[in-house]
């Protein structure tokens, strides 16, 4: 059993974690312990300091050393003296805002709980535990129930929160956070991943200091320049060292993690939706639902941490018939022609590519509507035939005669001003009356909380889908949202906006690809700006940033693998000079970059030597015989390429049988020795051979002592061995 109750302790225990929480004498609901087992009741570890100005309850009476703004909580709630970051904020029909919730009742069930309307981890019966904790306001029928999904196998444990209103007044939700995990004790770093458009997900490390610290967006999407994913560190954590925990947030919208350091050196974290762009009216009997968390945690570093990530999303979050299956190599226009192609120079790209053993075409932004530029067509989303001469289905059976595949890309959230749809339906476009809309990339948004928009979008991306052989969509979204309101809202419910918008793209999603089981759905926005586990369970890859300078691309694959599985990693090799950054690097480093993830092309291969163009078709065979091994295998990060002069990673096979490395070496210097690069998870007393060459290792030297990389020559030079079990 994951869940054990004694008396009112929640023990709840994975494989290699420990999760505590009591009901004390009073009812209030006290965090006990996240982390490593202990096979102990961990109360002992609580102080009942008396702290000036830390008030305390009424039930206490004249006790002054029981305060809500010391003891480490489950659940911190406002306007009742518990002074940190709270974790829910609720105004009553009076106005007054104070929530004091007591313990209740709990539930266990087997399985995993869903969230209606919301991405959530998925489980078999057998795999999963729910616990339920139901909490309730002193002076309100305001009930919080706190749920726990346990996953043992794992070791996640997943966090999500229904607040149910059962009086009949209405309440205003202000704030209402997925998580609120505190720390009475510790000496902790924090890592978040900022970024920006083309740079995303840059791990930055930083002392928890006194006060707050947040990483947020309130863009209505989760952002380039922040994830929705946050680790804390013991100091002195290392990849393969020392104690982290991380937590997830699987929501797509604005969301907010606050990190805090109180007066008594605790630390609290808390992660939700953010508050800024968000309230709701909760009437009487009705009930909301907070998106999930997941959370992990680790004994033996950030390693092993990320590895337990990447096997929950890709196994219990992603979905769909491609969830474990092989991705298809593809081959995408957009940076082989942009906005200027037809069906003739298409069909070029896509002989040449069927010719070096490509899968996929796909075609990018342009094919529909009048799109010369990005100044227009959004929303029209019907075949531009003066482009594609002969429409979709002839070039759909075009592409499939070479024998590949063929998909799409929409951007369905968006609309130009210049086109059919906002002419016919202005209305429909989000801005406030009596205000000139922000434009972003020249563009409005497409209110996504009112059905007959969701509708409209689900009857034109399944015409396109129904009318030609379409075997995967590209989901992009290319701007930042302002200026919420909908028509469709009442004045008084105008802050849930956010949300909402969030819910009907779900919604959306859910449809299609419910519809679709066949289609491969690939997220994108500007690159990497929704690069979330929300969007992951819809679709099984997201386009990993519209930087593809392999050098670049290291660091921003390095900031993603602290979470997100290979597999959902979208990765191209693309022209030299670089269209981003002019940088030149060789055709077989950029080749090893794109295969940590999911691998294709993007530029026209007919303009390569014949030389290059052999170097694709080789590239491709061996992506097709490491593919398994690196979306089924262990992921070790090697190096870290935001310090050192080597990008390297590896994977292991889950049997210990193979390992594959890759990287690539930043910049030769001269008279150097050769680099020494230590692996990691192999079996020491193994054998392995480095495939190509007689040499045999034990797993212990590969590990203790390391391989010599090759002797470089030159910038950027490519990593890869291959190691077999003897
Ligand atoms: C942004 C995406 O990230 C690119 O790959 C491309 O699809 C463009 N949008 C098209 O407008």
């Amino acid at each position: 059993m994951a869940v054990r109750v004694e008396g009112k302790v929640f023990h709840l225990e994975t494989k290699n974690s420990m999760y505590q929480m009591k009901a004390d004498e009073y009812g209030v609901l006290r965090h006990l312990w996240y982390g490593n087992k202990t096979g102990s009741d961990m109360d002992y570890l609580l102080d009942y300091p008396d702290v000036g100005f830390a008030g305390n309850i009424y039930d206490a009476d004249t006790c002054r050393t029981y305060s809500l703004n010391t003891l480490p909580l489950e659940y911190g709630t406002a306007g009742v003296g518990d002074y940190r970051v709270p974790a829910v904020s609720i105004t009553h029909m009076d106005g007054s805002n104070a929530l004091d919730l007591r313990y209740v009742d709990y539930r266990i069930t087997k399985g995993k709980y869903a969230i209606p309307g919301l991405p959530a981890v998925y489980a078999e019966e057998a795999e999963a535990e729910t616990l339920e904790i139901i909490l309730k306001d002193t002076a309100t029928d305001i009930y919080v129930i706190l749920k726990y999904g346990i996953l043992e196998e794992y070791d996640v444990i997943t966090r999500s929160v229904v607040v149910e209103n059962r009086g009949e007044q209405a309440v205003t939700l202000q704030r209402v956070h997925s998580l609120c995990l505190d720390f009475p004790y510790g000496d902790w770093e924090w890592i978040h991943f900022h970024g920006r458009h083309a740079m995303e997900r840059q791990p930055e490390r930083q002392e928890v200091f006194h006060g707050i610290q947040e990483s947020s967006s309130m863009r209505g999407m989760s952002s380039h320049q922040q994830n929705p994913a946050i680790l804390l560190c013991e100091k002195g954590c290392t990849e393969t060292s020392g104690f982290c925990i991380g937590a997830v947030f699987m929501y797509s919208g604005s969301f907010q993690t606050q990190v805090e350091k109180d007066q008594l050196n605790q630390t609290r974290i808390v992660m939700g939706i953010h508050p800024d762009t968000f309230s709701w009216r909760l009437e009487g009997q009705d009930s909301f639902y907070a998106p999930e968390v997941i959370l992990s945690c680790s004994g033996t570093g950030m390693g092993q941490l990320s590895r337990q990530f990447h096997r929950i999303i890709r196994e219990h979050v992603c979905r769909g018939n491609y969830k474990l299956t092989e991705r298809p190599v593809l081959i995408n226009n957009w940076e082989a022609t942009y906005f200027d192609f037809d069906d003739e120079k298409l069909l070029n790209i896509a002989k040449e590519a069927a010719r070096l053993g490509v899968d996929m075409m796909v075609m990018d932004d342009g094919w529909f509507g009048k799109r010369d530029d990005d100044y227009s067509g959004l929303g029209d989303w019907y075949v531009n035939e003066k482009k594609l001469r002969g429409g979709l289905v002839k070039l759909v059976e075009q592409v499939n005669a070479l024998g590949m595949k063929f998909g799409i890309w929409f951007e369905p959230e968006m609309v130009s001003e210049d086109s059919d749809l906002y002419r016919a339906h202005p209305d429909w476009a989000i801005q406030i009356p009596g205000r000139k809309p922000m434009r972003g990339r020249s563009q409005l948004l497409l209110d996504m909380t009112r059905e007959e928009v969701r509708d409209y979008l689900y009857q034109v991306i399944s015409a396109v889908l129904n009318s030609a052989n379409v075997e995967y969509v590209k989901w992009d979204m290319n701007r930042s949202i302002s200026d919420w309101y909908s028509a469709a809202l009442s004045a008084d419910r105008q802050g849930e906006m956010p949300h909402r918008y969030v819910l009907g793209l779900y919604e959306l999603l859910e449809r299609l690809t419910h519809d679709y089981p066949n289609v491969l759905f690939e997220g994108c926005s500007g690159g990497g700006g929704r690069f979330d586990a929300g969007m992951l369970y819809y679709c099984p890859q997201i386009w990993c940033s519209d930087d593809t300078d392999a050098y670049e691309r290291t660091k921003i694959q390095y900031g993603t693998s602290f979470f997100y599985p290979i597999s959902a990693v979208g990765s191209h090799v693309s022209a030299v000079p670089n269209h981003q950054t002019g940088r030149m690097t060789p055709i077989e480093t950029r080749a090893v970059t794109a295969m940590a993830g999911s691998f294709g092309y993007e530029l026209d291969l007919n303009t390569l030597s014949q030389e290059e163009k052999d170097a694709v078709a080789e590239q491709i065979t061996r992506f097709k015989e490491y593919g398994p091994l690196i979306h089924n295998g262990d992921y070790y990060r090697l190096s870290n390429p935001m310090k050192d002069k080597l990008a390297a990673w590896a994977f292991v096979a889950r049997d210990q049988s193979r390992v594959l490395i890759q990287g690539m070496i930043f910049r030769t210097e001269a008279n150097m020795l050769r680099y020494p690069l230590r692996l990691q998870g192999l079996a020491p007393e193994k054998r392995y051979r480095l495939e190509g060459t007689e040499q045999v290792y034990t797993g212990a030297a590969l590990m203790e002592a390391g391989i010599l990389l090759p002797r470089s020559w030159g910038d950027y030079i490519p990593v890869e061995m291959l190691f077999t079990e003897l």
